[in-house]
């Protein structure tokens, strides 16, 4: 019997995800689910021949230029890859997947509880109540903005935007996006297309960020970039914090240039800006897009998929690198 390839899968991932990774590899788990450092990650390295890591592992040029030549795929636990140095792992040989779809629905769920919390006041109102403030009501009491009716503008229609602008159909909003590339008329469902961010950003209420991080994108939302928002307009990210400049982001709200935002991810992960945390007119997460049992297991079994494939000699369906 030839013998399995041996796995390191970082994290505690859904049971079911580890009992068919039990199935077909040598699987070395981390039931504490810590979060290894550095040197942990280059020591494990000379002991497996793939890493099945989420996005909380960093493979960072020096990571990778440390990894031990044992490790032959990073099967990524996540569809964002901004943790990991692709040019380096490339440069490495070393293959790299991720899993992109199967998180799309869960994602634009959140996106919108995050749009509604934003635009209707939920994290002061249920602060309110559980603090047994509530004590008074009148008809101009805790107004918010709706949205209905609104325009929404996306920014990155890949699949997560798709799947959002989809979700929000019966809002009856006018929704405009910017993506590197116009999408053909079936998959643009009647949105209008910008050619650039600049150009959308005047048109959107509401603006809800779905585009990777990559060094083009970083401080997407600067403080120029927010001024060209409507006055009054609320900002949605589901993607990374990478891709706001928080300072930035902080005037506006403070300012009333921005009504308030909504956020699922931060630049400083865990833990978010603690700044962040004295804004009333901010609504926030703690990154938990993707965080649900039926998602978790089709991360899982997508990222095993890739894995299975490459031990077969296949190309990985989700190959990034
Ligand atoms: C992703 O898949 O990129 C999510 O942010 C969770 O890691």
């Amino acid at each position: 019997m030839t013998e399995k390839p041996v796995l390191w899968i970082t994290r505690k991932l859904s049971a079911n995800t580890e009992a068919r990774a039990a199935r077909d590899y040598d699987v070395i788990l981390n039931p504490e689910d810590r979060v290894f450092s550095r040197d942990e990650i280059l020591e494990m390295s000379s002991r497996v021949d793939a890493i099945l890591p989420c996005h909380s592992e960093i493979f960072d040029a020096e990571t990778v230029a440390r990894l031990d030549p044992r490790v032959k795929i990073i099967a990524n636990h996540s569809v964002g890859v901004d943790h990991c140095d692709l040019d380096a792992l490339k440069g490495r040989g070393i293959v790299v997947t991720n899993t992109p779809d199967v998180l799309s629905k869960a994602t634009a769920e959140i996106a919108l509880l995050l749009m509604l919390a934003a635009a209707r006041r939920a994290g002061e109102g249920d602060r309110l109540v559980r603090a047994g403030q509530w004590d008074s009501w009148s008809p101009s009491f805790m107004l918010g903005t709706q949205m209905t009716d609104k325009r929404l503008g996306i920014v990155g229609m890949g699949r997560v935007g798709q799947a959002f602008a989809k979700l929000v159909e019966g809002f009856d909003m006018e929704i405009h996006y910017y993506n590197r590339r116009r999408l053909p008329p079936e998959q643009e469902r009647g949105a209008i297309y910008h050619e650039t961010v600049d150009d959308l950003l005047p048109h959107c209420d509401f603006v809800s960020l779905h585009c990777p991080a990559t060094p083009e994108t970083e401080n997407l939302m600067n403080a120029e970039r927010l001024a060209l928002l409507p006055d009054g307009a609320i900002l949605v990210n589901t993607a990374r914090g990478k891709l706001v400049d928080e300072d930035a982001l902080i005037a506006a709200l403070k300012s009333g240039k921005l009504a308030a935002a909504g956020l699922d991810v931060f630049k400083t992960e865990p833990g978010g800006n603690p700044a962040f945390a004295e804004l009333d007119n901010i609504f926030m997460l703690p990154h938990i897009g993707s965080a649900t049992r039926e998602t978790r297991d089709a991360m899982g079994f997508r990222a095993l998929d890739n894995l299975d494939a490459f031990f077969a000699g296949e190309e990985p369906r989700d190959r990034v690198a």
